[in-house]
């Protein structure tokens, strides 16, 4: 009979910045995910890869005097010797570089174009020169780029523009009925009240501002925009619109596309409707979920927070870091990295339920019964009943979690296990039972019940912590390929392996205070080097009395929230002397109204009111830009007395 197929992706990346733990998520997970389904026996294709095109990517090359291409070569090898690292099994790494794949696209768009969902129009918009850019009204900030925040002007571009409004019905109806095809179901809502309801515009599919992508084959001018060349990805890796479709056939449609939640909109909106334009069958489920954060923010380098994965992966092991990102993020919903939490999850579930557990047992095993695996009476007397059940019963657990993408609560349920075999050994005082030769029966009966429990967790969490697995079953002399499967966990017993080689523990307990004040000083926040743009042109000079003109003054925030309806601005209330101003300020992007109370800030406390959507700003808040689009607070370098002159 034919395997079962299942295909399982991940977005494919951006190969511009440096990897951080949060990019590894979604990875980590879909590699426990496929190796799962690998190890029920499913015939799995895990799909990852990078996509490569696009300005950012053209504009980073010039920066760095490469070519795009010899840009991307070099961070595409980085990622996946990353991907190596962490113990990533994809059965495919596609790039959008990648020569078939650019064909493909071609292909597709061609179609697109033939039958009418592609059409040429303008598009209009408020084009920032410097950053090659458009945005729309409600984007600008202040009526500037809200990059850089330089003057823009109102622009028209001829461009492709796919039909995505004539999907509108259709795409509601898949969200509204399908009730498994757009997981966690709150996504779902966010997408129908947000964007469907509300009303879909075409989307515009082509650019001539940058030539750094696939250029439209009967007019390359215009290079298709990255969205319908990167979502194609998880087509054309299969072969579709390429010479060999086999793996098209066999595996499309995909299982689950998963990502973070900021690309929902792309993959459970235009995704479908492209492929419903291409008469594609739709992907079974799209799932997003939550980010990793560092204090309040999403953890990724344009916010200086960067925690290294190879670091953390050198310092404590690989299947440290899967661990806590599978085990400790509630699945789908955010979740803020510690050092605390992470250093602590290695402790106790791992140095102290698992490691422990494998090392006083084979320990036992070597000390009272010369290292040799007791056969087991078979006799279930007392508390063996329970754990018994509860061995046997672990792997449905564990499946019917991961079926239903629970994915900590499968971790959850292996180490169940692992506890009520720690609580084992205590009810039952091995040590105790050695004492007496007439205990000798019961005594094997207790080493074995505890290595097949052990054996059964090792089978078990092997998707998960591949290393962890690995080094339990190299605990047991003689196991063989039978024994690691998971149809031999179903049952109590299966253990036949002959004898236990005592190793290092699996895992061993940190000093966490000492640790954290180590890693701590290592999560580079703002210690990478500031990158030295082209200083921005200087106004006319000034003298020292214009510039006394200027009250510039140190006060507190001491409330912040962001303004309702917009993106980019926070309202603050800021102590300056003995008065307490309302100001706005445009830095909503970049800090919190939590991470703002309490800031000493520099105001300019003499400028006019200004009215920002009808709240008036008392004065204006000195920032400097950090050269990537962002900003950063002008903070006094010492506490000083709220009021104190600025000069
Ligand atoms: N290139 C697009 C995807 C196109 S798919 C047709 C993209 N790339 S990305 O590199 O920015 O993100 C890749 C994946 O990493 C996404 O699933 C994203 O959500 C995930 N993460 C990056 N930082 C993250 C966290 N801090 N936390 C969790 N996942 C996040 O988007």
């Amino acid at each position: 009979m034919d395997k079962k197929k299942f295909y399982i992706t991940t977005p494919i990346y951006y190969p511009s910045g440096t990897w951080h733990l949060g990019t590894c998520y979604t990875t980590v997970i879909c590699d426990a995910i496929a190796r799962f389904k690998r190890k029920q026996g499913y015939d799995v294709f895990y799909l990852t890869g990078t996509d490569e095109h696009g300005l950012k990517i053209e504009q980073k090359a010039k920066e760095a005097g490469v070519t795009p291409k010899q840009f991307v070569d070099k961070k595409v090898a980085n990622l996946k010797s990353l991907w190596d690292r962490l113990k990533i099994s994809y059965d495919k790494f596609i790039r959008t570089t990648d020569d078939y794949h650019e064909k493909a696209v071609q292909k597709i768009f061609d179609k697109l174009y033939e039958q009418g969902d592609i059409y040429k129009g303008e598009y209009e918009g408020y084009y920032c020169v410097p950053c090659e850019t458009y945005w729309t009204k409600t984007q600008l900030l202040d009526g500037k780029c809200p990059d850089c925040g330089r003057e823009v002007s109102l622009a028209k571009e001829s461009c492709y523009f796919f039909r995505l409004s004539k999907y509108q019905d259709k795409l509601i109806n898949l969200l509204e009925t399908n009730e498994e095809f757009l997981l966690p179901k709150t996504r779902r809502n966010e997408m129908i009240n947000n964007f469907l309801r509300p009303g879909l515009n075409d989307l515009a599919v082509t650019r001539s501002s940058f030539s750094w992508g696939v250029p439209v084959s009967f007019d390359p001018k215009h290079v298709i925009y990255v969205w319908i060349d990167a979502l194609m990805n998880y087509v054309t890796a299969l072969g579709y619109a390429g010479e060999d479709d086999t793996l098209y056939k066999k595996f499309w449609p995909a299982d689950i596309h998963m990502m973070g939640k900021e690309i929902v909109r792309f993959h459970s909106i235009i995704w479908p409707a492209l492929l419903m334009a291409l008469d594609i069958p739709l992907p079974k489920k799209v799932y997003g979920h939550g980010w990793l954060l560092m204090g309040q923010d999403k953890i990724s380098k344009s916010k200086g927070n960067i925690v290294d994965p190879v670091e953390l992966s050198d310092r404590y092991s690989v299947d440290a870091v899967r661990y806590y990102l599978l085990r400790e993020i509630p699945f789908g919903q955010d979740g803020a990295y510690t050092t605390r939490a992470f250093l602590s999850r290695l402790n106790a579930d791992l140095a102290n339920d698992l490691g422990n557990l494998v090392k006083r047992t084979v320990a036992m095993v070597a000390k009272y019964n010369g290292g040799v695996i007791p056969a087991w009476s078979g006799n279930k007397v007392n508390t063996d009943q329970e754990i018994i059940s509860l061995a046997e019963g672990t792997l449905a657990e564990v499946s019917k979690n991961m079926d239903e993408l629970h994915i900590p609560e499968a971790l959850e349920a292996i180490f169940r296990l692992v506890q009520r075999a720690n609580k084992y050994i205590d009810e039952n005082c091995p040590w105790v039972l050695a004492k007496e030769e007439a205990n000798k029966p019961r005594l094997n009966d207790v080493l074995y019940v505890l290595l097949e429990c052990i054996r059964v967790a090792g089978v078990l969490i092997e998707p998960f912590l591949p290393d962890t697995a690995e080094k339990i079953f190299s605990s047991f002399d003689g196991l063989t390929n039978e024994e690691r499967a998971f149809d031999s966990v179903k049952s109590f017993g299966a253990l036949k392996a002959c004898g236990v080689i005592e190793r290092d523990p699996i895992f061993m307990r940190v000093d966490v205070d000492k640790e954290i004040k180590e890693m701590e000083s290592k999560i580079e926040v703002q210690e990478q080097k500031p990158e030295t743009p082209a200083m921005a042109p200087l106004p006319p000079e000034i003298t020292i009395d214009d510039f006394a003109k200027v009250g510039l003054r140190v006060g507190k925030v001491i409330a912040a929230e962001k303004m309702e309806k917009t993106e980019k601005l926070l309202v603050m209330k800021v102590q300056v002397g003995e008065e307490v101003r309302t100001i706005v300020s445009g830095i909503a992007k970049f800090y919190t109204p939590e991470e703002m109370v309490g800031k000493q800030v520099v105001v300019v406390a003499n400028l006019a009111p200004h009215a920002f959507r009808g709240v008036v700003s008392q004065g204006m808040l000195l920032c400097a830009d950090d050269g990537k689009g962002g900003v950063v607070l002008v903070s006094p370098e010492k506490i000083v007395a709220s009021g104190s002159e600025v000069r």
